[in-house]
């Protein structure tokens, strides 16, 4: 039944595997910076939920910032990106963690990547909570991976959203979009 609205679709990972996961991706990150300081960079807005849930298990110093980047048709060239809202914490010599919500192609992300090191990070590591292996095009240029998609189908939830739908919602389900 084609209402126009996004319909939500099956759930694909649950509260509690959500939550899981992103503990041992903190895991993670607690160990590569123990005894280091960070900045973390996230991408508005799909990333929220997720730098919530993450922020709160990091036991090295971190400050965190937000971009947030224009979404352009298929035809621009790799390298280009514009900040609808650009980083304000001076990145130079620092650290840098960037929190995504999904990889798709990976162009938004490797353009991200090239923007921040124009900063002179120190380093720049790469999270992002899913990622769609089937449509990778790029080299991943992602450094750590909650889920790894496996499927083509549009996803929403935890911060991530269909047309500004379902971001509220604790589980990611796919979406219908008719
Ligand atoms: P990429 O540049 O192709 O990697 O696109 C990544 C961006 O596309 C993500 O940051 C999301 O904003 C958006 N995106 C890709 N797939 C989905 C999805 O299934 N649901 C919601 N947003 C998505
Ligand atoms: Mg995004």
């Amino acid at each position: 039944m084609a209402t126009g609205e996004p319909q939500l679709g099956r759930m694909l990972y649950a509260p509690e595997a959500i939550a899981a996961r992103v503990a041992e991706i903190a895991a993670e990150l607690n160990h590569r910076f123990a005894g280091r300081s960070a900045v973390v960079v996230a991408v508005l807005k799909g990333a929220t939920v997720f730098l919530a849930d993450l922020l709160r298990r990091l036991t090295f110093p971190v400050s965190v910032d937000f971009v947030r980047i224009a979404s352009y048709g298929s035809g621009r060239r790799p390298g280009e990106i514009r900040f609808v809202k650009d980083v304000e914490l001076p990145l130079e010599g620092r650290d840098v963690i960037v929190v995504d919500d999904i990889v798709d192609t990976g162009g938004t992300l490797a353009r991200l990547r090239q923007a921040l090191e124009g900063h002179h990070p120190a380093s720049v590591t790469t999270v992002a909570l899913l990622r769609r292996a089937p449509k990778r095009r790029l080299p991943p240029n992602l450094d750590l991976v909650g889920f790894e998609l496996e499927s083509d189908e549009f996803v929403a939830g935890y911060g991530i959203d269909c047309a500004e739908r379902f971001r509220e919602l604790g589980a990611i389900h796919a979406v219908a979009q008719e």
